[in-house]
């Protein structure tokens, strides 16, 4: 039986990785933060424990706590999906999202070199690495320059260089799966896609009148992190350490989004939607749009959920909570 071993097991993606894993027979372990709040943690996990998932407190910034796991663990895999995942928070905590993201992954990293170098590492790499480069033909790609233009795509930089730099030095197995925009049910609240869903759904339901936002006028190429985790899985048991664009290569502005999801509880968002500056960047990512060509031919990877489909599944889920 294989081991797989998951930094923020709790997140989004942890969670969607480890079914996915879980299902494929895999022995299942992963890095949790002390909270003060224990028992709201885990919400996305709970379901899994009966499973035999096995979970450490730990923090990323504590190697000691990464090394500690890991050698009661003894993983054949490990998923570095562990981040200050939110881009506008950055710009307010640039240190500690640096902290986390490059130095958390270094320590990662590092502990792999020195005491486990069998071990094959995911890094979660991301697309906003790109910040305003683009190709001539309105993609990004793994060739595409990076230009990062916020604390976290910088932050996420150093770790997807740090993480080819060990491999080459080092001759470990780290992979880059750059990753572009992906949600789902589990998403943060506090991201464009569930925000507008939820909001929407209080107007909808008379909690709410107005839904403040930020900039409408960025574009992202959104996908489903079901599908996404699948390809970090695939990306880890192929035969070697690759860099990998995974999305769906469609963009669609926030406007658009809130364009469907108020259409599809028959509203109209312009009645809605008002501006809070709050919500604006000190710099924005004008336009997002990933070309997976690789990872498709490579890893046989193609993602399941359209666009529509990805916002139905959330509108669906969370109108449960008003009905
Ligand atoms: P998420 O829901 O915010 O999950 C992040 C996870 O990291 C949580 O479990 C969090 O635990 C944990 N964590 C944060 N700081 C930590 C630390 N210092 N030590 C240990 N664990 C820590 O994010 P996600 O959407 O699942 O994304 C997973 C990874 O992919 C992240 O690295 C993200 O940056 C990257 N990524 C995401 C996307 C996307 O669109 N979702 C796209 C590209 C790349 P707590 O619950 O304790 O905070
Ligand atoms: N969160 C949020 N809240 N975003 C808003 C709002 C708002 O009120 N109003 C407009 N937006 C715009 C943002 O300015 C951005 O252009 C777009 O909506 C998407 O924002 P997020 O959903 O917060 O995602 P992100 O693109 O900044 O970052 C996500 O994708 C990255 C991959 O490209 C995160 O998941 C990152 O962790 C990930 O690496």
């Amino acid at each position: 039986m294989k081991k797989a071993f998951i930094t923020g097991i709790n997140g989004q993606d942890g969670s969607y990785l480890a079914e996915h894993l879980l299902a494929m027979d895999f022995e299942v372990g992963g890095l949790i933060r002390r909270s003060s709040v224990s028992e709201n943690q885990t919400y996305r996990i709970n379901h899994l424990f009966k499973n035999g998932i096995k979970t450490y407190y730990g923090d990323i910034i504590d190697k000691s706590s990464i090394e500690k796991a890991l050698s009661d663990f003894k993983p054949d895999y490990l998923f570095n999906l562990a981040a200050q995942s939110h881009v506008r928070l950055s710009f307010d905590m640039p240190f500690f999202t640096t902290q986390v993201n490059s130095i958390g992954a270094l320590n990662v990293f590092d502990t792999i070199k020195d005491k486990f170098p069998n071990i094959k590492v995911y890094q979660a790499s991301s697309s906003e690495m790109f910040g305003r480069s683009i190709d001539v033909d309105k993609y990004q790609r793994e060739t595409t320059p990076m230009h990062p233009v916020s604390p976290y795509g910088c932050s996420k930089l150093y770790a997807y260089s740090i993480a080819r730099n060990y491999r080459k030095a080092y001759g470990l197995f780290i992979s880059n799966g750059i990753l572009f925009n992906h949600e789902s049910p589990r998403r943060g609240r506090n991201f464009v896609t569930t925000k507008v869903i939820e909001g929407a759904l209080k107007i909808k339901y008379g909690k709410k009148e107005k839904l403040e936002m930020g900039n409408l006028d960025s574009f992202r190429d959104w996908g489903h992190s079901s599908d996404y985790t699948k390809a970090m899985l695939k990306l880890l048991i192929h035969s070697e350490a690759e860099d990998i664009v995974i999305s769906s290569g469609e963009a669609h502005s926030v406007r658009e989004l809130c364009n469907i999801v108020f259409k599809k509880l028959n509203m109209n968002y312009k009645d809605h939607i008002i501006l809070n500056k709050r919500y604006l960047r000190p710099e924005e990512l004008p336009y997002l749009r990933g070309d997976s060509k690789k990872g498709k031919e490579i890893l046989n990877w193609k993602p399941s959920y359209t666009f529509e489909k990805l916002l139905e599944e959330m509108i669906n889920h969370f109108e449960k909570d008003f009905i």
